[in-house]
C-alpha cells in the first residue's frame, strides 16, 4: 500500500504525513493530538517555550494521545553575536520603522534586551522527556546530543534547504531528512549557505537529496492534498510534512483573523521577508513588507526583530491594520479547503488513495 513506506516503519505511525511543528505559540497539543489520533505525526513547535513549559506541554500532548509525536527546537535560535546591538543599529532600524509605528499610533520600542540561546538549555528538556521524535531546523545538534538521542530511543529529524545540508545531516547520522522547499510557509530554515541563496523548490530539493542520500525523506513545503502527496511519494519521499493547511485548522494556535486570513484572496499573494523577525520566513505580503524589501540591512538581526516588531503586530492587531501584520502562509494556501485536522486527515488519505489507485 502506498502509506507503507520507511518513514512510516520507522516512526510507527499509519500514514507517511507529518503535521509541521509551528514555533511562536501557533502550535497546539489539540493540534498534535488530532493528527496523531488520524493516524498521522503530529509536531509541536517549542522553539519560543522555556524548559518548564516545554514539560507542561508535553504532559498536555500525553493527555491527549498515546500515539508517537514530535517535538520541535531551533538548534541556532539567535543571529545577535554577544546578545546585545549597538545603539547605532537600534537607531537606524528606529528611523525605518517610525511612520509604521506612528500609523499604528503607538511609540516606538526601546532597544530590545540582549538575548541569549536557549537550545542548551530545551534539549535538555527533550533528552529527559523522551518524545518518540526530535526534529530540529537551522542546523545539526551536536554528535554528542544525537548520540543521547540514539541511546534513549528518539527518534531524529532534521531540515534541510539545501542538498548540502541533507548530506551535512545524513554524516551525522540524523534519521530523517525534511527536504524543506521554498515554498513552505514559515520560517525558511537554512544553515550553511544564507536562505535567500538556498530558495529551491520542494520537489527539485526532493529529488536532488533522494538521488544522494539514503537516509528516509521527508517532503514538506507546497503539498496539502492526495495529488501533492502521490506526487511527492512519486519523486521519492518517504512521507510528507505539511504546515500551511494544519495551520488553517481550528485545533492550531492560529488567531481567527489569521486562519480567515489563510482562506482568503490576501493568500494568493505570499512573500520572503525578513521585516518582521529578521529570519527570512513566508507569509502573505503585507505593505510593511513589500515596501522595506531591499533594506533588510537595517533590520535588526533574529530574535531581536522580532522583540521590536511585537507591540507594533499587537496595535495593528486591535486596530485591524492588517497590512502591518505578517500572516505566515506557505503558497499552496489558496488551495486549502479545510478547517478540521482530523477531517483534513481524513481527505487527505482518501485523496491520496484515489489518486494512486488511478
Ligand atoms: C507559521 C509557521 C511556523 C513554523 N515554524 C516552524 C518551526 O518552528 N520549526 C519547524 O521545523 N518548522 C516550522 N515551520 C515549517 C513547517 O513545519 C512545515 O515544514 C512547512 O509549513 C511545510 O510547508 P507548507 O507550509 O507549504 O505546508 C513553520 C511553518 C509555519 C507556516
Amino acid at each position: 500500500m502506498w502509506y507503507q513506506t520507511k518513514a512510516t516503519e520507522l516512526l510507527g505511525i499509519d500514514y507517511p504525513i507529518m503535521q509541521g511543528p509551528f514555533g511562536g505559540n501557533l502550535s497546539s497539543p489539540q493540534l498534535v493530538a488530532a493528527v496523531c489520533n488520524s493516524g498521522g505525526m503530529g509536531g509541536y513547535g517549542a522553539y519560543t517555550l522555556s524548559p518548564q513549559e516545554i514539560i507542561e506541554t508535553n504532559r498536555q500532548i500525553r493527555m491527549l494521545t498515546d500515539k508517537p509525536y514530535n517535538l520541535n527546537l531551533w538548534v541556532s535560535d539567535t543571529d545577535v553575536p554577544k546578545g546585545e546591538i549597538s545603539d547605532e543599529q537600534y537607531e537606524q532600524a528606529r528611523m525605518l520603522f517610525q511612520p509604521y509605528f506612528d500609523e499604528a499610533g503607538i511609540p516606538v520600542p526601546a532597544k530590545p534586551a540582549p538575548f541569549q540561546s536557549r537550545f542548551e538549555d530545551q534539549v535538555q528538556v527533550i533528552l529527559d522527556i523522551k518524545p518518540q521524535v526530535f526534529s530540529f531546523v537551522f542546523g545539526i545538534p551536536s554528535a554528542a546530543i544525537l548520540e543521547q538521542c540514539r541511546k534513549a530511543g528518539i527518534i531524529t529529524a532534521g531540515a534541510a534547504t539545501t542538498l548540502d545540508e541533507a548530506l551535512a545531516l545524513e554524516n551525522a547520522g540524523v534519521d530523517l531528512i525534511i527536504a524543506s522547499g521554498f515554498e513552505a510557509g514559515g520560517h525558511r530554515p537554512s544553515f550553511l549557505a544564507p536562505a535567500e541563496q538556498s530558495t529551491t523548490g520542494t520537489f527539485v530539493l526532493l529529488q536532488l537529496i533522494r538521488e544522494k542520500v539514503r537516509t528516509p525523506v521527508v517532503a514538506a513545503g507546497g503539498i496539502a492534498n492526495g495529488r501533492g502527496i502521490a506526487a511527492a511519494l512519486t519523486l521519492g519521499a518517504d512521507a510528507v510534512q505539511i504546515g500551511t493547511a494544519f495551520l488553517a485548522c481550528e485545533e492550531s494556535g492560529a488567531t481567527e483573523t489569521h486562519r480567515r486570513m489563510l482562506f482568503s484572496d490576501k493568500a494568493k499573494q505570499t512573500i520572503l521577508s525578513k521585516a518582521f523577525t529578521g529570519r527570512l520566513g513566508r507569509g502573505i505580503a503585507p505593505r510593511l513588507a513589500l515596501e522595506l524589501a531591499g533594506k533588510e540591512n537595517l533590520f535588526l538581526p533574529f530574535p531581536l526583530q522580532s522583540t521590536f516588531m511585537s507591540s507594533l503586530r499587537k496595535a495593528a492587531f486591535e486596530k485591524q491594520q492588517w497590512d502591518l501584520i505578517f500572516f505566515w502562509s506557505g503558497q499552496i494556501a489558496p488551495l486549502l479547503h479545510h478547517t478540521k485536522a482530523t477531517e483534513l486527515m481524513q481527505s487527505l488519505v482518501e485523496e491520496t488513495t484515489a489518486r494512486i489507485q488511478r
